[in-house]
């Protein structure tokens, strides 16, 4: 992590000393248009219309500023980040200014001119997700036919162009036998790092949290997969492996502890400490129509909020795991319990904890309800056999 410059006034330089770091990583939420339907979207609730999208030269604003800020990755993302036709302009400007940039897409927009372009442009990394590798299953899982041949398109589209890449594959009830044809897939691919997370459950996923809940006992077999496959493709493919909260032991440092590695800019400029902290109340947050990123990460009050450990209540307050797990996840803390000064109740100190469990294993045991499928416009949920 790098050292924020030297800032101007007393009051930020003491806002700076309290969160002693520049962010490391952006993600900028480019649009939320996407073509595909998720359930488990991590966009928020309510998506940002196309006629309130930051300009480019609003972006390009925003990537000059990042790396003024001291952030060393942008990630493009979305909705679908290739949906917007100034992607061009917005990765030549974060290359030119030094920023490492990875773009993070569901690939079925791209063609292999505009990758080539944008390469040529600075474009550091492709970030492919999928569904399933199973072409009837990833169809049902995004409501958008013929995807799976599109990622097949671009990820060797990405290897012939020798760009690195990693493979996005959310893991849930509704996929997670194929497993290990996932992983084969990606090996295929030439993948060198693939992200096997188990969907975590906020905003629009948890919606769906009883259609994607796995059960314990397969969320255990992932783990066995992923350690063998990690020995066995060691050199090859790096993993990056997450399971649901519900069944862990210990909750996750979520966004690496708030308002400390991460900044998160809506489509509309709203900055954000993670992305699903809209769903939190009382956090103001500002925008970079108004204010610079600078301002937003030192002083910004959403960013302040939770930052550090002042705001925690028992048993966080007194803990010695705080300092590696910040108490886990805000945005859980709130969902579950309405107070997101609670301890996230992953933590099996949380008084809640074993309610918690139950919830996991109840919904995993009843029949798959039907999809409640992401998109701009309200629609009826459609069962899994009619998608
Ligand atoms: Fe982490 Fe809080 Fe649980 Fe301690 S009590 S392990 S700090 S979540
Ligand atoms: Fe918001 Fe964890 S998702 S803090």
């Amino acid at each position: 992590m790098n050292d924020l410059t030297p800032v101007q006034t007393q009051e930020a330089q003491t806002a700076a000393e309290a969160c002693g770091r520049a962010p490391v990583g952006l993600l900028a939420e480019l649009t939320h248009k996407c073509p595909l339907q998720c359930p488990y979207c991590s966009n928020p609730v309510e998506l940002e219309r196309a006629n309130t999208e930051l300009t480019t030269a609003e972006w390009q604003s925003v990537m000059r500023q990042a790396a003024d800020l001291g952030v060393l990755q942008i990630h493009l993302s979305g909705g679908e980040p290739t949906a917007r036709r100034d992607l061009e302009d917005i990765v030549q400007v974060a290359s030119e200014v030094g920023l490492y940039t990875n773009l993070i897409t569901a690939g079925v927009l791209l063609t292999k001119e505009r990758l080539a372009k944008l390469k040529d442009l600075g474009l550091d990394h492709v970030q492919l997700s999928i569904q399933d590798v199973d072409d009837a299953n990833a169809e049902r899982i995004s409501a958008y036919k013929g995807g799976l041949q599109k990622k097949r398109d671009v990820g060797r589209w990405v290897k012939e162009l020798d760009m690195p890449l990693t493979v996005n594959a959310p893991l849930h009830r509704a996929n997670i036998e194929n497993l290990p044809n996932i992983i084969d897939f990606a090996v295929e691919l030439g993948a060198g790092r693939i992200e096997v997370a188990h969907v975590q459950y906020y905003a629009w996923a948890l919606k769906n949290r009883s259609a994607l809940m796995p059960s314990r006992a397969q969320v255990i077999k992932t783990a066995h997969i992923v350690e063998e496959a990690k020995e066995r493709l060691k050199g090859i493919m790096t993993f990056d492996f997450v399971v649901p909260d519900y069944y862990a032991k210990t909750p996750k440092p979520c966004m690496g502890g708030w308002g400390r590695g991460i900044m998160n800019v809506t489509p509309s400029g709203r900055v954000l400490p993670c992305h699903a902290a809209e769903t939190l109340p009382g956090l103001e947050f500002d925008n970079v129509r108004d204010k610079t990123l600078r301002e937003i990460w030192i002083n910004g009050q959403a960013f302040q909020k939770y930052r550090g450990f002042e705001w925690m209540q028992d048993p966080c307050k007194t803990c010695p795991k705080r300092e590696f797990d910040f108490g886990g996840c805000r945005c859980q803390a709130f969902a579950m319990t309405g107070d997101a000064t609670n301890v996230d109740p992953a933590c099996s100190l949380s008084p809640i904890h074993q309610d918690f469990v139950q919830i996991a294993e109840e919904a995993s045991k009843q029949e798959a309800p039907a999809f409640v499928y992401r998109r701009m416009a309200p629609v009826k949920a459609k069962a899994p056999a009619e998608a």
